[in-house]
């Protein structure tokens, strides 16, 4: 358990994503949004012995880049999970605000679904290209190992 510092993690989800478990649930599953944050906050308590998840979702675009830039100007996130939906696909904007991030915060982009054994467009990741890593294809899980993920860089960092 990383015990160095208190860490405050920005878990961001896009359009549509209000809508689990009631959405295409033979693809996204059953469980809701506020359980996927339930399920966060007990496994972020496995991993950090303080940490405090915040919980954004919005379908607008542009209040998923005016967030982000929130990050790049009061420094108060020290990683941030991020399922952009739809939005993953083709947003420049939202690739922008990532970028402004300027690689200090670590980004872990996350899809419940395999977007890679779907339909072709899906393939074309371009906000991913200012995240950090990328999990994908685990349902609510992908969530989960996005914190592990944040830990392992988190540990990494202060091993600097
Ligand atoms: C998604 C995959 C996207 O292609 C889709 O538009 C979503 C959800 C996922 O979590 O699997 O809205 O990001």
């Amino acid at each position: 358990m990383d015990m160095e510092k208190n860490r405050t993690i920005l878990v961001l989800n896009g359009p549509n994503l209000q809508l689990l478990g009631k959405r295409e649930v033979s693809i996204y599953g059953v469980e809701t949004l506020d359980d996927i944050a339930d399920k966060m906050r007990s496994h972020a308590a496995s991993l950090w012995s303080d940490a405090e998840l915040v919980f954004f979702q919005s379908c607008v675009e542009g209040e998923l880049v005016k967030r982000i830039g929130d990050v790049v100007l009061e420094r108060n996130i020290d990683g941030i999970i991020f399922n952009p939906g739809a939005y993953s696909h083709y947003s420049i904007a939202i690739l922008d605000a990532l970028k402004a991030l300027g690689g200090k915060v670590p980004v872990i982009e996350v899809h419940l679904s395999n977007v890679h054994s779907r339909e072709d467009f899906r393939k074309n990741l371009v906000t991913t290209q200012g995240a950090s890593g990328v999990i994908a294809g685990f349902g609510s899980n992908s969530y989960l190992l996005a914190l592990d993920a944040l830990a392992h860089i988190f540990k990494k960092q202060t091993n600097l």
